[in-house]
């Protein structure tokens, strides 16, 4: 069946890597971001790709009128949406105390509250329908807070119990409409080179960094089986288990080496230093799903694997434990 996918954040990034994967699928494409290069770099990468349709909305996340409206117009013209990814995000990388209140409520407004604008035009659309997939692109961040990124950690965390909540009144009332949330280790995205910074080093992912096309996977997965967390990476999970086993450890931890991890060792100029927090780098170029450390990208995680195929190695493992069982049952006969 030819689905129909609305994707925020799709210009760039890993919501770029998702639009990729379900033109290649040959989709319908709804993409979503603020600007216009980038939106149409998408579009045309997405037609010669396969996708059966791309229409594209120049919408700010924050702008809840304007999401539905896309919403609507992809639901008048080409159907669904059959599956929606709420993608978008902008961080502000700094100390908590040189965050301004402004800062703090322009990502509250992007990656939260553009997250549920995203989930309740899906569902206006869904629910009458009794079907569709939402995948919320979380992060290993939406249970461990690491310094210098209080703002977006804190969304994360939002995005997350705001999950809760709803997954419940989905199963109670539209089974049919699956909640999911990605939970990604760090990806090799532009993030790096556009994120508002007040930090003296180039910004970069926590190391180990994930191709783009790792992220996509999962959430492609995500978006056809509906589990309602999906941990990719090694990372991911030693930051959950670690954070349940010792969370006061992992503090001192991050405080001794969570400044240097998150900077390469390359100066920055502030008077060059381009950010898209309040507007989009709309320079003219492509920026792709790609960042600038391909170098350093894995392109596949074995941890993600195993995630996905949790069901089948739980069975294969108990039927190892029923057939070890028998074999030494009979022995003793
Ligand atoms: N990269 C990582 O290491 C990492 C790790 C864990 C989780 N994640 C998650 O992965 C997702 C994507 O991150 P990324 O690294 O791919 O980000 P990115 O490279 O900065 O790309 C962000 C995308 O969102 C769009 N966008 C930003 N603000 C928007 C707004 N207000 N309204 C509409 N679109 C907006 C951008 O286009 P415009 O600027 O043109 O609008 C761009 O298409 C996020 O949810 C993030 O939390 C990333």
């Amino acid at each position: 069946m030819t689905q129909t996918v609305m994707i925020t954040g799709a210009s760039a990034g890993v919501g770029r890597a998702v639009a990729r994967a379900y033109a290649e699928r040959g989709a319908r494409l709804g993409l979503i971001a603020r600007g216009a290069a980038g939106l149409a770099a998408a579009e045309r990468d997405c037609r010669q790709r396969g996708a059966a349709d791309v229409r594209t909305y120049q919408v700010d996340v924050a702008d809840a009128g304007a999401v539905q409206q896309a919403a609507d117009d992809l639901a008048h013209h080409v159907g669904g949406p059959d599956v929606w990814v709420n993608d978008a995000m902008v961080s502000v990388f700094a100390p908590a105390w040189e965050i301004t209140a402004a800062e703090f409520r322009r990502v509250t407004e992007v990656n939260y509250l553009g997250t549920v604008y995203g989930t309740l035009a899906a569902l206006h659309h869904m629910r009458p329908r009794g079907h569709g997939a939402i995948v919320q692109v979380g992060s290993a961040l939406a249970y461990r807070g690491i310094p210098l990124q209080s703002a977006y950690c804190a969304s994360k965390h939002a995005i997350q119990g705001f999950n809760d909540s709803l997954r419940a009144e989905l199963l109670r009332e539209n089974p049919g409409v699956r909640l999911s949330m990605v939970q990604l280790p760090a990806v090799n995205t532009p993030q790096f080179s556009w994120v508002r910074t007040r930090l003296p080093r180039h910004p970069q992912p926590v190391p180990p960094i994930f191709a783009p096309e790792v992220a996509a996977r999962a959430i492609c997965w995500a978006a056809d089986h509906g589990p309602r967390e999906l941990n990719v990476g090694g990372p991911t999970w030693k930051a959950r288990l670690g954070n349940v086993l010792a969370p006061g450890l992992l503090d001192r931890k991050l405080a001794h080496d969570g400044y240097d991890s998150q900077q390469t060792d390359t100066p920055i100029d502030p008077a060059t230093w381009r950010d898209n927090l309040d507007g989009p780098v709309d320079d003219g170029a492509d920026h792709g799903a790609e960042g600038v450390f391909a170098d350093r990208a894995r392109t596949r995680s074995a941890a993600l694997w195993v995630s996905a195929h949790k069901p089948a190695l739980s069975a294969a493992g108990l039927l190892t434990v029923a057939l070890a069982a028998t074999g030494l049952a009979r022995r003793r006969r």
